[in-house]
């Protein structure tokens, strides 16, 4: 088994630039604009996020989408999974009606078109999506992308999948990495009995474990924390008082205010 890497040069000094805590914009701006959408990113940048999630899976004919469920039905006006549909066939469907009749036309972006529009523009949390093919190419196709696009300085990968991150910090070894960890036992297990063979930098657990306690944990072992998904002010508020290092958030106007009111409530020290 390897070692973590969590105070590795590079990645640190990346990470170090990010501010504290970083509002990630969870699927873009996803309370206000359809998930995963050009529209969402375009949002969130202007919400003032310092950086956008998004997730990032492979479809039939090997091009990466940013899309998050299996199928299209929830978000798009199509059906059936998305590993057995083409791009051609996947950019037909219309992926912002379903939201708002104001988003209609908004289709699913390639990571390429994300990229190319918003990664000079923001930092992106890369989630690598291969839940039901542990061993596939996306964390190849995802590195050559990002290769491609000189963006090795501003992106971070994240997943639940320790064979994906492996395979990323492998190809990319200057990218961050963060783990994604199920809430409750088995996201415990994951970091207990597999957290020295993945080479991470940033611990994602789910609100429903975050604590004081972890925090302070996870910072003395180094790694920096950023929690996903938090929505409510009052949870925003704990966790910036916790010293939390990011959240993930689908309402970054709402964490902003948030975050701003809780530290001018903030008594200077003398
Ligand atoms: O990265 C945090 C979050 O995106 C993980 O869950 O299901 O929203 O992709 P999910
Ligand atoms: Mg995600």
């Amino acid at each position: 088994m390897g070692t973590n890497f969590p105070n590795d040069t590079n990645t640190d000094v990346m990470l170090k630039q990010l501010p504290r805590p970083t509002i990630f914009a969870h699927r873009g701006a996803s309370a206000h604009a359809p998930e995963n959408t050009l529209a969402a990113f375009e949002l969130a940048i202007r919400q003032n996020a310092d950086a956008i999630e998004l997730d990032a899976t492979l479809c039939a004919d090997g091009h990466v989408v940013v899309f998050h469920d299996n199928t299209v039905d929830r978000t798009t006006d199509g059906t059936g999974s998305i590993k057995q549909l083409s791009l051609d066939a996947l950019k037909e469907l219309d992926a912002g009606c379903s939201f708002d009749e104001a988003f209609c036309g908004e289709r699913i972006p390639t990571l390429s078109e994300v990229f190319e529009a918003f990664g000079q523009k923001t930092i992106i949390n890369i989630e690598l999506k291969n839940y039901s093919s542990l061993t596939d190419a996306l964390p190849d196709r995802v590195a050559e992308l990002v290769k491609k696009h000189d963006l090795n300085q501003r992106v971070i990968f994240s997943s639940f999948n320790p064979i994906a991150l492996r395979r990323t910090k492998k190809l990319l070894p200057e990218v961050p990495v963060g783990l994604l960890t199920l809430p409750g036992f088995a996201g415990k297990w994951v970091v207990s009995a597999l957290g020295r063979w993945i080479p991470y930098q940033a611990l994602h657990p789910s609100i429903q474990d975050a604590s004081q306690h972890l925090i302070n944990q996870q910072h003395l072992r180094g790694y920096r924390v950023h929690v996903f998904i938090v929505n409510h002010p009052q949870e925003i508020a704990c966790l910036y008082r916790w010293g939390v290092d990011g959240i993930f958030t689908s309402d970054p106007i709402l964490a902003r205010r948030t975050i701003a009111s809780e530290a001018a409530s903030e008594v200077p020290s003398t």
